[in-house]
């Protein structure tokens, strides 16, 4: 050791520093390891948790999805209906009415979209409009299976009963927009709502 180094670990005094004699216990080394290690996993937990949500974020916008469903018509169908473009500006995404908002529910429709969506891309199962069309019925049945298995939940996200003025609503609509209703029917959004977003598959 040279002078300049033994110089940097004392204090002006010339004792060891506080710090160099704390370090030298066993025991605090251990107690000082432990939240120190800690501390370097929470961070390294922080960057791979942001990785994560922003993957799930980057995932959900409007351009990710139509970069597999451009060619396929639900997006142009899609961009002439008021979810697209309305008086009021607000505007209803892919990911709004097909990917879950609950953290559970959400994760499981990506993993469900890696091992079925991405497989089906590479064998090009929906890749020239005859073949969707083909196909159209299949995955429409499964997205309203779907979606009365958790009561319409993703339309509930922006329209709920609570908040809808029913005075306003043509009858017909305000009637069936209950409670009672909907309880007495065992009626759910989709039943009444289908081809809201895309044209029905032929014959519906
Ligand atoms: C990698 C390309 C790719 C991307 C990106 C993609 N999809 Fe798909 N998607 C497909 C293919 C291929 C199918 C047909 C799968 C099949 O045959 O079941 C499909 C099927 C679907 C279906 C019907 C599912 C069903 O239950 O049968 C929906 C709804 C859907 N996609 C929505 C979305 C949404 C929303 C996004 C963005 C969050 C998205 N897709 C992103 C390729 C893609
Ligand atoms: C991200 C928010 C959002 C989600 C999710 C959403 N909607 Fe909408 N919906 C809107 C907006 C905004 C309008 C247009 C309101 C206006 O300006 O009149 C609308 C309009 C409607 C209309 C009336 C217009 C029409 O098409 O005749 C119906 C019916 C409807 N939505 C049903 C649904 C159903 C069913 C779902 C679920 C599959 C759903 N919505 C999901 C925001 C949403
Ligand atoms: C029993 C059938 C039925 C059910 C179930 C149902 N609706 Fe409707 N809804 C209608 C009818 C009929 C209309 C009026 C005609 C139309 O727009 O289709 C309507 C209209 C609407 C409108 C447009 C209202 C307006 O005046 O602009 C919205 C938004 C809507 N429904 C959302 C929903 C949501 C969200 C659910 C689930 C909570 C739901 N509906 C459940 C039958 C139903
Ligand atoms: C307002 C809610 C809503 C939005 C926004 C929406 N969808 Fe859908 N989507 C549905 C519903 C409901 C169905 C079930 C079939 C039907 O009723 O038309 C469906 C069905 C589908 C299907 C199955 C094929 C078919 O035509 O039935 C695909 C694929 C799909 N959507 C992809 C997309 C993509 C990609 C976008 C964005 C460009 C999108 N959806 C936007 C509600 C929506």
């Amino acid at each position: 050791m040279n002078d300049s180094d033994q110089q940097e670990k004392t204090t002006e005094t010339g004792q060891p520093s506080r710090w160099k004699k704390l370090w030298k216990q066993p025991r605090a080394r251990y107690w000082f390891g432990i939240p120190l290690g800690g501390a370097v996993m929470f961070v390294v937990g922080i960057l791979f948790w942001g990785g994560f949500n922003t993957a799930m974020e980057v995932t959900n916008t409007l351009t990710f999805c139509t970069g597999c469903h451009e060619m396929a018509p639900v997006y142009e169908e899609y961009q002439e209906t008021v979810h697209y473009q309305n008086a009021s500006g607000v505007r209803a995404i892919c990911s709004d009415c097909h990917v879950p908002k609950p953290w559970g529910a959400k994760v499981l429709r990506k993993i469900k979209a890696t091992f079925n969506e991405v497989p089906h891309t590479i064998l090009g199962t929906i890749d020239t409009r005859e073949k969707f069309e083909a196909h159209r019925a299949e995955m429409a049945e499964s997205v309203w299976a779907e979606m009365r298995s958790n009561n319409s939940r993703e339309c509930r996200n922006c329209h709920a009963l609570e908040t809808m003025n029913l005075e306003i609503q043509d009858k017909r609509a305000s009637r069936r927009h209950t409670l009672e209703w909907l309880e007495k029917k065992g009626e759910t959004c989709i039943d009444c709502h289908q081809g809201i977003a895309h044209k029905l598959p032929e014959g519906y």
